[in-house]
């Protein structure tokens, strides 16, 4: 979707004017002719459209043998939220219309909208155009994007500046709902790693990409132990960014990339076990968050490492009972072999902390079904060792429309995974499932290193459209992540 911004709108195209809630009255028409002005308000007052936040109200206007289309936008009470659903809205009901170009003009507001809220709208709408359509070789013409333009007309100034932020971002989310949406035929540990090498080719990333030999030297027999049944080999692919110049990255980001997430030989169930393909969201927003803070060329210092395996039943599948050790030295009996995510997770933690001593790490995770119990689809479950921290993922989740909720963390908890054979189970019982999976993360973090976990389950793909995405992958994360780093990491 192009973006552009122009001091005033064509008198010509599709033309689309945003109103607030309950603000037809003050509605400025100035750009209609007086008839086609009375037309529109009718048609608002016939569809009862009152402004509430992407509501739409179209009208047809006669021009010789021609129409004009002019749409009614809704922005509700005027929050950022509300004009990113107006946005979104505003696409979800003209991208495959036949239409290709419109114009919005903010010159029909009495007032002057905020810089940020404009470009909020502009981030909603070139997010929910994104599509993946490449398998759909049947597709009817009718069914087509054809939406390409979006001229946003008398902004106010900052507005275009403000934009261009969003836009790296989206481009970010783009390439996380890419490795999200394929299927895991196509993308496993290696081919993952080769999709985002050319993603990011030439944005100054550096790229580091361990193969098998080297995370067995390293001792990583608890990722490992996950890949053990896979026909594919595991990686570890880690994209360091050093925006802020030489030294050691101040914030680590760590994504699970269960690539295809069988449950192993504790197998899940057949159905619904496609859902499994986007088992890597973590990892994919991890990237797509790299990508965007690049893209951007962000003031920060930051590390974004995936854990790239697949969990399959085979042979030579590890089994439950098995005990691995982990690169910590900490050694772990897989009570299911389901609960791999954090098995790929501690071997990756561990990596980050011993080679770039990171002062703070957040790690994303499908990780449990029971986030999505707790949960739903509306949050994600934050889980931290650090109130500051917390605090601030909260806000950023907050203002960014990527929302988290915290989970706690103690010892009461902890001790649910000790186990009779070695340091720890990798399961506690039922209750509390996706609490005693943070705390096995936690039993790998440093003394003194602020970490957040954050389950993601229940985000990175939806069944029904939201404000802005279609049905599918969502891109979760990756708008809180760079907003955390504007906030609280650069400088
Ligand atoms: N990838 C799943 C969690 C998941 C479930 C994500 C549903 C998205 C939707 C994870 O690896 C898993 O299987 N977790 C188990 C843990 C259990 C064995 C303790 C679960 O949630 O059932
Ligand atoms: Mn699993
Ligand atoms: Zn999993």
């Amino acid at each position: 979707m192009q973006i552009q911004f122009a001091p005033r709108a064509a008198d010509a195209g599709v033309l689309v004017l945003p109103v607030e809630k309950d603000g037809l009255a003050r509605l400025n028409l100035g750009g209609l002719a007086d008839g086609d002005g009375k037309t529109v308000l009718a048609a608002a007052r016939a569809n009862r459209f009152d402004g509430d936040a992407g509501a739409i109200s179209e009208t047809f206007l006669g021009q010789g043998d021609a129409v004009r289309r002019v749409l009614l936008l809704g922005l509700g009470g005027g929050s950022e939220e509300d004009y990113e659903r107006a946005g979104g809205a505003l696409v979800a009901k003209l991208l495959a219309s036949g239409v290709s170009a419109l114009t919005v003009d903010f010159a029909a507001l009495t007032g002057r909208p905020a810089a940020k809220s404009v470009a909020r709208l502009a981030a909603g709408a070139a997010q929910r155009a994104w599509r993946y359509d490449i398998y759909r070789t049947k597709l009817p013409d009718k069914q087509k994007s054809t939406l390409q333009t979006i001229v946003i007309a008398g902004a106010p100034d900052g507005a275009e500046a403000a934009w261009a932020d969003y836009d790296t971002i989206t481009q970010g989310m783009a390439l996380t709902r890419e490795l999200v949406t394929e299927p895991a035929n196509i993308i496993y540990p290696e081919s993952f790693v080769e999709r985002v090498k050319q993603s990011v080719q030439g944005l100054g990333l550096e790229i580091t990409v361990l193969g098998e030999p080297e995370m067995r030297e390293l001792g990583m027999g608890a990722l490992l132990g996950v890949n053990q049944g896979s026909r594919r080999e595991a990686r570890l692919l880690a994209l360091k960014w050093s925006g802020a110049g030489a030294g050691d990255p101040e914030l680590a980001l760590v994504g699970k990339g269960v690539t295809f997430d069988t449950g192993g030989i504790s197998i899940k169930p057949a159905a619904g076990m496609e859902d499994m393909k986007w088992d890597m969201g973590g990892a994919a927003a991890v990237v797509g968050t790299m990508k965007a803070l690049a893209l951007r060329k962000a003031r920060a210092n930051v590390i974004g490492v995936c854990g790239l395996v697949e969990n399959m039943p085979d042979g030579n599948a590890q089994r439950p009972g098995d005990v691995v050790t982990s690169m910590s030295g900490q050694t772990i009996e897989v009570i299911n072999t389901d609960a791999e995510g954090r098995l790929v997770l501690c071997d990756c933690l561990c990596w980050v902390q011993r080679t770039h001593r990171p002062k703070t790490i957040i790690d994303l995770a499908t990780l449990t079904g029971a986030i999505i119990v707790a949960l739903g689809h509306d949050h994600a479950g934050l889980f931290s060792n650090d109130d500051g921290l917390a605090d601030q993922l909260l806000a950023a989740g907050r203002a960014s429309g990527d929302k988290l909720w915290r989970m706690p963390v103690n010892a009461t908890y902890d001790k649910l995974l000790d186990s009779q054979i070695a340091d720890m189970k990798n399961v506690g019982p039922r209750a509390a499932g996706s609490i005693t999976a943070a705390q096995f993360l936690l039993r790998f973090i440093d003394d003194g290193v602020r970490w957040a976990h954050l389950d993601v389950a229940g985000t990175v793909w939806a069944d029904k459209p939201g404000a802005n995405f279609d049905k599918g992958a969502t891109g979760f994360g990756v708008r809180a992540l760079d907003r955390f780093v504007r906030d609280n990491v650069e400088k």
